[in-house]
């Protein structure tokens, strides 16, 4: 089976609009007629969520004018932030057909449809003209992405000169490989990290200045610290994306990504370039 297929297999349920539509109700907020802001608990599905997303978004000065992508947009939880707070329009390429349909299906509920689109298709071969954006990010996506000269080269292709990419990340780090599973790949068959240097070395050689790049590994300690003082005390973690999205699995996930983090196993990067 290809890595793409085996990519979107780890990401599918079927199940995911139903257990998101309970969530929301559980929560007290109406599935058909939910907030952005409801919606950030459930639809930011990287480490951290909502708060790794404004991060990002701190990084570049976007305007009302500016067509931005989104690379791997998962249900569209980054997406609709970025077009909300900037007024821009953005438009997100996922291989996991059912996220992108939940993401379609949000986005017309908080009223976003007309800025915000989503398109199935691979990050590698996206069916996008050349220079077409005037920024790009990408979330938590690189990890299922073995070539990732191929990838850097196919997002440089697409920006316009001189536009931004702001590239989020899970290194490898310096004490081996991940602990299976993880949020990204049930096994080592569709996990391939690539370290700091190797990320740096990737995206300098198709073409993109480094503008700033920096491990946010306090930030993920300090989160994770957080949420399990909250589920220690009985109450809601500020993340429940990976739960949604993963089931019964999450809980192993979440605690092989907490270890792995402290071990020096990862490393999350947030990287701003300029094509
Ligand atoms: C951990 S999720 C992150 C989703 C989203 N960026 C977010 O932060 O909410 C990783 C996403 O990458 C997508 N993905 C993985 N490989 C891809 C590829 N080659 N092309 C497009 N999307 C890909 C998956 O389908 C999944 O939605």
């Amino acid at each position: 089976m290809a890595d793409e297929q085996r990519v979107s297999g780890h990401y599918s349920s079927g199940k995911l609009m139903e257990r998101l539509r309970t969530a929301l109700a559980a929560e007290g907020i109406d599935p058909d007629r939910p907030t952005v802001e409801q919606l950030a608990p459930f639809d930011h599905f990287h480490g951290r969520g909502l708060e790794a997303t404004q991060q990002a978004a701190n990084l570049v000065a976007a305007s009302s004018a500016d067509h931005i992508l989104d690379v791997g947009s998962g249900i569209g939880g980054p997406a609709r932030y970025f077009a909300k707070r900037f007024g821009c329009r953005v438009t997100g390429i996922d291989l996991t057909v059912e996220f992108c349909e939940v993401a379609r299906g949000l986005t017309h509920a908080v009223g976003l449809a007309d800025r915000v689109k989503f398109e199935q298709g691979n990050a590698l071969a996206m069916p996008f003209p050349d220079a077409s954006f005037d920024g790009a990010y990408s979330m938590n996506v690189s990890m299922n992405i073995a070539d990732k000269p191929g990838l850097f080269r196919e997002i440089r292709r697409v920006l316009k000169p001189g536009a931004w990419f702001v590239l989020a990340e899970i290194a490898q780090g310096p004490a081996g490989p991940p602990t299976y599973p993880t949020p990204w790949a049930r096994t080592a068959g569709t996990s391939f990290l690539a370290t700091p240097d190797e990320t740096h070395a990737a995206l300098a050689a198709v073409g993109f200045t480094i503008v700033q790049s920096r491990d946010t590994v306090a930030e993920a300690t300090a989160f994770t610290a957080r949420s399990r003082a909250l589920i220690a005390r009985g109450e809601k973690p500020p993340f429940h994306a990976v739960y949604l999205i993963h089931g019964e699995l999450a809980r192993e996930m979440a605690a092989n990504g907490a270890r792995d983090l402290a071990a020096g196993k990862t490393i999350p990067l947030e990287i701003l370039c300029r094509a």
